[in-house]
Formats: structure tokens, sequence, C-alpha cells
């Protein structure tokens, strides 16, 4: 029976990549560093959340660059997932940054100081925000601005339910899961709350399920990891309304589809729908870990009594990231980034769509700088996407479609950018 230092050992021996090894037999629980890699590291030590990672080893990024420790340049046309609206890295964040950081870090949990990067943020909010969304709880990740949300929901409104939608995704905590619209991603950690129904998307008739017992209805304006769906001109609007005939408060998901992403500041003004509580994350914080939920000074007040402290957080709206997140929103604003998000997703469509047909590629539709490609098959979607990615063009998934990729590129991509990355594209679907 081997002992517990050998079995140490051999567990590591039995792994792919092997990174310590015992210096002798007689102090075998003493490890030494050897030549391991930054990446069998990365495999060992950090959790991994899929069998098969990108694992583009960052040496720096720009723009819509990101470069690995080779030199090699991706163009990134997910934007860290929707963060990098502004490009990645760009100088104004990092300004702002740098000075916070000279000034304060953290001082005190959230809620009890006055912090002015804190202040400032939430007051431009409350001033771009549709409607009289005013007041702002800052979070440090969309699904934390959900959370907050159902929590404020269901004390405001005293109700028990939720109603979601099918296909739709909202995070990955508890109650984000709960209210996710993908059975493979709620069934592993049930038992979840039991009070969500899951109504079709984009269906008007089926909005009469939402009743007097429903506190909140989340949904995301256009949704992105089902596959990038854009509603009918009538959905949103005749869900506003049925949510205020029954009183249910309706919140809107813009975790994704925030500042500028869909030529929009916020998407629901393609419909000009205002919610009662707008969630944003993403690309808040310019790059920085920032989310919020946002809503009208008479439900927030909800949050503060009764019992007073009953959601709080330590690190929500950190000094640097608001500092980050007001150098951000100065730079959509100023450099009309939600204009460019517009003009460049139309032209990017544009030439997409001459795609069309080639490789299994079906069809192709966006709104703004959120763009979704249809494949013919679940293996052709994944083959493309991993033969773009060895031309080093970051493209993706969606979470609940597998036969649809999802680009959403930094809102300051070039022609230039787009040509190479069709051209790219052109290439391998030439190869499928
Ligand atoms: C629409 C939507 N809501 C919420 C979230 C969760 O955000 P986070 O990963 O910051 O918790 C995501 C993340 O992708 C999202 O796309």
């Amino acid at each position: 029976m081997p002992s517990v230092a050998q079995g140490v050992g051999l567990r590591y021996a039995n792994l792919t990549c092997p990174v310590r090894r015992p210096i002798a037999e007689h102090c075998s629980l003493t490890y030494v560093f050897s030549m391991a890699s930054l990446r069998d590291d990365f495999l060992r030590f950090v959790s991994q959340t899929s069998p098969e990672p990108m694992g583009v080893e960052v040496s720096t990024s720009h723009g819509c660059i990101v470069v690995d420790t080779t030199g090699k340049e991706y163009l990134d046309l997910l934007s860290g997932i929707g963060v990098t609206g502004i490009g990645h890295t760009h100088p104004a964040t990092v300004k702002a940054i740098k000075a916070q950081a000279e000034r304060y870090l953290h001082a005190m949990v959230y809620g009890e100081y006055i912090q002015k990067p804190q202040v400032d943020l939430a007051r431009r909010l409350a001033e771009i925000t549709p409607g009289d969304l005013s007041v702002t709880y800052f979070t440090n990740s969309g699904t934390e601005a959900v959370e907050g949300a159902l929590k404020t929901a269901r004390k405001h409104t005293g109700r028990p339910g939720f109603v979601s939608f099918v296909g739709s995704f909202h995070g990955d905590t508890f109650g984000s899961v709960s209210v996710g619209g993908n059975p493979v991603y709620r069934e592993p950690f049930e038992p979840l709350l039991p009070t969500t129904t899951f109504l079709p998307f984009n269906d008007c008739n089926g909005l009469q399920a939402i009743d007097e017992t429903v506190a909140g209805v989340i949904i995301e304006p256009i949704q992105g990891e089902g596959g990038v769906r854009i509603p009918d001109d009538d959905f949103l609007p005749a869900l506003r309304k049925r949510c205020t005939e029954v009183g249910a408060l309706l919140i809107f998901d813009e975790v994704i589809t925030g500042f500028g992403r869909t030529g929009k500041l916020f998407a629901s003004e393609h419909w000009n729908v205002v919610p009662d509580i707008l969630l944003v994350a993403k690309a808040l914080g310019g790059g920085m870990p920032l989310g919020a939920f946002i809503s009208t000074a008479q439900i927030m007040a909800t949050l503060s009594h009764d019992p007073a402290l009953a959601h709080v957080t330590t690190f929500g709206g950190h000094p640097v990231c608001c500092a980050a997140g007001i150098a951000s929103l100065d730079v959509i604003l100023q450099e009309n980034l939600v204009q460019c998000a517009q003009e460049k997703g139309e032209e990017f469509v544009r030439k997409l769509k001459t795609l069309r047909g080639e490789g299994g590629c079906t069809e192709v539709r966006g709104r703004g700088l959120l763009i979704g490609m249809d494949f013919a098959t679940p293996h052709i979607t994944q083959r493309f996407v991993q033969e773009c990615f060895a031309r080093s063009l970051v493209l993706g998934w969606t979470l609940h479609e597998d036969t649809v990729v999802r680009l959403a590129p930094p809102l300051v991509i070039s022609s230039e950018e787009i040509d190479r990355a069709v051209s790219i594209m052109r290439q391998v679907l030439g190869h499928l």
C-alpha cells in the first residue's frame, strides 16, 4: 500500500502535466517547483470550468487585440464576453484606476462611507438610464445584480413568484440559476427557488400566465446565451403592459446588452420600454468587476428598512471599479461608441451575410454589435469556432444554442478588423 506521500506522487504522475516532483524518497513530502509552465499550473491550481479551456496565455491586450506570451495576436470578437466594449486596457480607464488607487482602495463596506467615485457614477447612471430609474445599488458582478433585483422584487411586492423565459441566462448563483431558462444548467443544482415559471420568449400569448402572485419578471431584452434572439416589436411592450396590469416588477437584464452593445445605450430603448429594475454589469466597469441594479427611489427604498442591513455587500461599488466605470462611460459618450456600434454592426452583418450558404452557415442576424451566426449542425458550429481560433480569431459559442455562434466585438472595432475577421471566416468555411 503506497504511503500518503507516494500516493500524492502517484496522483501527480498520472496527470498529463506533472509539475512537482519529490526530491527524494526520504523527503517525499517536500516538493520543488520544476520547470512547470504557467499553463501546467493553470490546469493544476486554477479551478477549471470546462475540459477544454481556450488557454490563451495573456501577455498584453489593447483595442480588439489580445497578445499571448509568444507574441501571437488574437482578434477578440467577444470582448472577453461583453466586457471590453471600449476596447481592452483603454488608457482612460487605466489612468482613472491608477489615480483612484493612489487616493484610497477599500475604505468601508458598501453603503456606509461617502465615496466620491461611487456617488459620481450613480449620478451619471441616473442621467443616462431611461424613465425615473435613478437609484443605483452597486455589486461586483452581473449575477449579484440579479440576486439583488430578485430580493428587491420579493420584498417590495410581498409576493412569492418569479417569471423568466425559456433560453434565458442570468448568471450562476442560486437565485440566478433558479431563473435561468435552460434545465441542463438548473437540474444539477436543484432544489432551486420553487416559485419560478418559465414562459416562451417572444410569445405574447404566454404573457397571460403572469398574474398577481408574481413579484418580478426577469428578461434579457435580447437573449444572448439563448442564441442572440431578438424579439418582435410587440413583445416587450406587451410584457410591460401585462406587468403593470398585475403589479409585477419588470426586471430587464442588460448585463450583456448595456452600454451601447446593441446600438442604443440600453437595448430596451429599441422598444421604448422602461423596466422597473435595470441590471447592468460587464461593460459597466470598463474592464473592472462592477455590476448594478438600478430602480426608482421608491422601489429601492425597500432595501433600507425592516430590517435595515438586509442586503449588504463588502466590496460592491469598489472605488477603483467605480472610477474605471466613470472613465469608461466618458469614453463611450465622448467617442460616440453607441453610434459606432450601430454603424459597425450594420457593416459587419452585411459582410457576414455574404458567407451564408458557405460551409454550413445558414443565417446571420444582429442588433448593433451583438451578432448571431446560425449553422446547420452543432458539429459544424464547433469546428467553425475551433478553426477560427486556430487562426487567431476569438469568437464563441452560446450556452443554450449549440448551432449559434455569437459575436460581440469591442465597439471600437475598425473596418479593417471586420474585413480580416470575415476573410478568416471565409477561409475556414471553405474547409468545413
Ligand atoms: C444576461 C446575463 N446576465 C447575467 C450574467 C451574469 O454575469 P456575471 O458573470 O458577471 O455574474 C451574464 C453573464 O454572462 C449574462 O450574460
